[in-house]
């Protein structure tokens, strides 16, 4: 009864709130989740309850457990809701440590504003239960690389010395990512559309990389079209998704069983 009732590596059609209460402390190795953004009381005729919802993820992970928590913030009247803002800090009120606030910038965006720039990123919450356990970090190629000539600090006699060194081929990312969204930038999964909301499965794909390891459970409380679980069957952990609505819950598991019969 490792998970209660639930099982790894399937989805379920039930209120995260629900469902989450039912799994037992400590049980969790990553979380990678968007909340419905800003409606804040009801969505899609839902209840969406963020205070225990941020609780019982605290007392599901597992010590040096990671939540990435994926949120954007509304304009209504000219104004920002800053919802993320308040999330992040009730998730630190909590006991999570706020690791890192990561930005998810989009390259193609249709929003626009005749009064301020168009916005083109959400925010990567990166919250943690202790240190994190696993980091393996992405890489990006450098520019300069191979031996060069380099300067050292300014001795005593003010002169400047020159040492033959190694520049690297890669250093580790920053924390801005980018990614095209919308049909074959999010997903090739046309029939995932029919959810508004879906984030990019590449985006899934690389906080999994970076934030676990390969057999560590991985789960989405909110899992909407099922992109994190598709992502975690794609590089080899396991997964366990909760949507509240029935008609995402199927195009979860469609997307899911497509990956499945192809990899196992
Ligand atoms: C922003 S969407 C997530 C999209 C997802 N990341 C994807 O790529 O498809 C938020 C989802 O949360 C679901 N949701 C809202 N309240 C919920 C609850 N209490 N329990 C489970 N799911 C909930 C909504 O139905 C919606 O599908």
């Amino acid at each position: 009864m490792e998970l209660g009732r639930f099982e790894k590596d399937k989805i379920y059609n039930v209120d995260c709130l629900v469902g989450m209460k039912e799994l037992p402390d400590n049980v969790i190795d990553l979380v990678v989740t968007s909340p419905p953004y800003d409606d804040l009381r009801s969505y899609n005729g839902y209840q969406f309850d963020f205070e225990n919802i941020a609780l019982e993820l605290f007392r599901i992970l597992k010590k040096q457990g990671v939540v990435v928590w994926v949120v954007g913030d509304k304009v209504k009247k000219g104004n920002k809701s800053l919802t993320s803002f308040r999330q992040a800090l009730f998730f630190q009120e909590v006991g999570f440590n706020v690791h890192d606030v990561m930005i998810y910038k989009k390259k193609n965006t249709p929003f626009m504003r005749s009064n301020a720039y168009t916005n083109c990123f959400e925010f990567m919450f990166v919250f943690t239960k202790g240190k994190p356990k696993t980091f393996n970090p992405l890489k990006t190629p450098t520019v300069r690389h191979g031996m060069e000539k380099l300067v050292t600090n300014k001795k005593a006699d003010g002169v400047n010395k020159k040492v033959l060194a190694e520049l690297k081929k890669e250093k580790t990312r920053t924390n801005i990512w980018e990614y095209a969204v919308g049909l074959g930038g999010s997903t090739n999964d046309k029939f995932a559309f029919e959810h508004t909301a879906i984030f990019p499965e590449k985006l899934a794909y690389e906080h999994i990389l970076s934030w676990s390891n390969k057999g560590d459970l991985v789960f989405d409380p909110m899992c909407g079209s099922g992109t994190t679980c598709k992502m975690a069957a794609m590089t080899k952990r396991h997964f366990l998704g909760m949507e509240i609505s029935e008609k995402y819950t199927k195009i979860a598991k469609k997307r899911v069983q497509l990956v499945k019969s192809l990899l196992f």
